[in-house]
């Protein structure tokens, strides 16, 4: 039954007479016609409101989506809607009529926007039903194959070598590809007409005026000088770079890698350089007590000198680092020449230390089998796939060097 009819006691009057309010004509009748008295005015009203209320809950009902919900809205219960309009006819009526009219039109707006939420939940649940059904995912199609690029072996020896020595202390040092003759060669010891300038087979580029000429570095030693002039030792660097040689065979090519190492304080002798190379050597090939042997050899910016060979075995076509009784030269290393500090600014009666020099390629051919130099910078994807590393395998000491 209807609220309207229970608080008021009186049958509902019903008939097209009194439709004009529902239609928002209220006002121009009252100008036009003279106003009808209170109590029909009353029961008039009622009327309107129920047949208005039941037609717009119907249209709540019947909204088939959100946009036409929020239409019916707007005309139920916005600004110009017809429930606003409908209120606005409270204005003629007396105190009290308007007092219980005013109170069935708010719950007449509660219960058409009730109805509004009711249907609005209904819809949306709809149209998410809907949206998953659309969305679905079908797992059973396959997997189209994915492209996942690779970490070169260069990359990855070079974060390995970096990882081993960044644990020892040393920090990552680096300097310019085109050198000067200063830094690449006299400031290392090499005197003007030494031969080892030419035994470097050297890329020079073009004259400048002054005379000089720039070159690719032959070396990662000049970043130990660049080192050295701008800071003040305790110094203990790692320069790991690009180097190039007027070479190429199966195991030289005109651009390789290779990184430095340089120390220097006042009491760092040999038995500390070897000390760090066997830690490197053993960290590295992830072998325990490698064998190694330090042979007398010979650079300008190093005296005592020395190249390092470990022990290994080349049985059956594998090598095997750290056993058998083969040597295999891995490096060139020794005490830091006095004049190579003396050029440097830095005092030798006080200073002292070590430096060594690795080819980053050479030493990943032999830990990663890869037999021929060349193939490093064929950019062959095929190589890169079956040498080449998963992109988050970043070598760290305790989570595993290698693969
Ligand atoms: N610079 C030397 C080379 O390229 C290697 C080296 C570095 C040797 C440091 C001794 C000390 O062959």
């Amino acid at each position: 039954m209807c609220p309207m009819r229970v608080l008021h006691g009186r049958a509902v009057q019903t008939g097209a007479g009194l439709f004009f309010g529902v239609r928002g004509c209220y006002a121009t009748a009252t100008i036009g016609a003279p106003a009808p008295p209170p109590h029909r005015l009353m029961d008039g009203y009622m009327d309107d409101l129920e047949t208005l209320r039941a037609e717009l809950i119907t249209a709540v009902e019947d909204a088939p989506d959100l946009g036409a919900l929020e239409e019916v809205r707007v005309t139920a219960l916005g600004k110009k809607g017809r429930v606003t309009a409908l209120m606005k006819s409270l204005g003629g009526m007396d105190p009290e009529t308007r007092k219980a009219a005013g109170q069935e039109m708010n719950r007449v707006k509660d219960a058409i926007a009730a109805a509004i939420e009711a249907r609005k939940g209904e819809l949306e649940a709809a149209e998410l039903d809907a949206r998953l059904a659309r969305e679905r995912i079908d797992v059973t199609l396959s997997a189209r194959p994915e492209r996942a690029g690779s970490i070169h072996p260069i990359s990855q020896t070079w974060d390995e070598v970096v990882a081993i020595f960044g644990q020892m202390g040393f920090a990552v040092a680096e300097g310019p590809d085109i050198e000067d003759d200063f830094h690449n060669f006299t400031a290392l010891n090499f005197p003007p007409d030494h031969p080892a300038r030419e035994m470097h087979d050297t890329f020079f580029l073009p004259q400048r005026p002054d005379g000089s000429r720039h070159l690719l570095r032959t070396h990662t030693s000049p970043v130990q000088v660049r080192t050295m002039i701008h800071q003040p030792p305790p110094i203990r660097i790692l320069a790991p770079g690009r180097t190039y040689r007027s070479d190429s065979d199966m195991t030289h090519t005109p651009m390789f890698h290779q990184f430095e190492g340089l120390v220097i304080d006042e009491t760092t002798h040999m038995g500390h350089l070897k000390g760090c190379l066997q830690e490197f050597v053993e960290a590295y090939f992830e072998v325990d007590d490698v064998p190694m042997r330090f042979r007398p050899s010979f650079f300008p910016f190093t005296e005592p000198s020395a190249e390092v060979d470990i022990r290994c075995s080349r049985k059956g076509g594998e090598l095997r680092i750290g056993a058998g009784d083969d040597w295999l030269e891995i490096l060139g290393c020794g005490m830091v020449h006095p004049n190579v500090l003396k050029a440097c600014g830095i005092d030798p009666a006080r200073y002292q230390g070590f430096a060594f020099g690795v080819g980053l390629e050479r030493i990943a051919m032999l830990k990663y089998g890869i037999p021929d130099l060349r193939t490093f910078f064929e950019s062959d994807l095929r190589w890169l796939r079956h040498y080449g590393f998963a992109a988050l395998d970043v070598p760290t000491l305790h989570g595993g060097l290698g693969r």
